[in-house]
């Protein structure tokens, strides 16, 4: 995919699924949605088709979606070139941020671009945009980095022979390279750990079956798809030792907020004595958030559970619901493997209690 690029891709990965072209000042983002079985991607220019490729979920993951609005700000700054440079930058991250609700990285992000933007509001044109563009590359590969640590440090507490589930997709996809969850078992399996991966197919956007099943197949790691409602007969079966999921927000006392299921599976481990593990970047803390209650869910459309793939498959007329997360509390996750180290919000060790300890601040 080098071809479509003036430069190698941050992200190091073959295929990627966000990058910025900063000759023409334009996002570049792999349609997700048509994955395995179409490689598309289309090219940005402005915030606003920005935004509604998040909503519309051409882009995904919470990592992925922040730094896709970093590229968006980068890509206006470049176009930018009269007075109000900083308003300009103020209305396109709202614009961005209002895109999902859920994923905190979003927020982050446009934060972090919104403060270079402030920052630097009176220099010429030419030097805004060219820190624009550093800060939002600055991102990406923060979070590129961050995968690798965590993926380290979660990678050893994987069993050697067994099976591990995970749920939603985690990877390179969903990131800026490598992955969260997907990180710690590509880490895992690099060691010489001998596992097998079970992917919960996440109804209804399927993200498990179609992304994640093919990222580790394409790593050459061993991997079955099961339906999210099989999870429970498989860990009583004691034919799942161990899971490791993502997350989109985690709240200041540890309750974490990912893909709807995620909730489900948790307590379904804590009732078969199997650990349950949450790998994401700093940036998804939300030291702001005090426990999942407070975390927005993103409700979306009834026709993406009444459908697949274009077919309705409940009679019209019938009321679907889709809150597109759930909150597992504190009290079920075993691990947070972070690139600051890793806690324990089960033994009462949230981030806030985390990030005191080492004597670091919120972000
Ligand atoms: O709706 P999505 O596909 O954006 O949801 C993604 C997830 O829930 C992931 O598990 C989470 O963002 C962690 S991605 C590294």
């Amino acid at each position: 995919m080098s071809e479509l690029l003036s430069r190698a891709p941050l992200s190091e990965e073959k295929i990627f699924s966000i990058e910025y072209d900063p000759i023409d000042a334009q996002v570049l983002l792999l349609d997700q949605r048509l994955l395995p079985h179409e490689i598309k991607y289309y090219r940005y220019a402005g915030v606003s088709d920005v935004a509604k490729a998040i909503t519309d979920m051409v882009v995904r993951g919470a990592p992925a979606i922040g730094i896709t609005a970093g590229y968006a700000l980068a890509a206006l700054s470049k176009r930018s070139t009269g007075a109000g440079f900083f308003q300009a930058i103020e209305r396109g991250a709202d614009e961005l941020v209002a895109a999902r609700p859920t994923a905190v990285n979003l927020k982050w992000a446009a934060a972090r671009m919104l403060e270079t933007a402030r920052l630097i509001q009176d220099e010429a044109h030419e030097t805004r945009a060219a820190r624009m563009q550093q800060e939002a590359e600055a991102i990406h590969l923060e979070d590129l980095h961050a995968c690798k640590t965590m993926g380290k440090l979660g990678a050893e507490h994987v069993p050697d022979g067994g099976t591990v589930v995970t749920h939603c997709n985690t990877g390179a996809l969903a990131t800026g390279g490598y992955g969260t969850a997907l990180g710690v078992i590509r880490a895992a399996h690099a060691m010489g750990k001998d596992f097998k991966v079970f992917c919960c197919e996440t109804r209804p956007y399927l993200q498990g079956a179609r992304l994640s099943a093919w990222e580790l197949s394409e790593a050459g790691i061993d991997v079955e798809v099961i339906t999210d409602s099989m999870a429970g007969h498989f860990l009583k079966r004691g034919e799942i030792n161990f899971a490791v999921v993502g997350s989109d927000r985690i709240a200041a006392n540890g309750d974490v907020a990912n893909k709807i299921g995620t909730y489900g599976l948790a307590v379904l481990c804590r009732a078969h004595d199997v650990p349950f593990t949450v790998a994401a970047p700093w940036s998804t803390v939300d030291l702001e958030t005090p426990n999942g209650e407070a975390i927005p869910i993103e409700e979306r459309s009834s026709e993406e559970v009444a459908t697949i793939f274009g077919k309705r498959i409940v009679a019209k007329g019938i009321v679907c619901r889709h809150p597109a997360f759930d909150v597992t509390p504190a009290k079920y996750v075993d691990y947070v493997f972070t690139e600051r180290g890793s806690f324990r919000p089960a033994q009462g060790e949230g981030p806030s209690l985390f990030s005191r300890s080492l004597g670091l601040k919120s972000q």
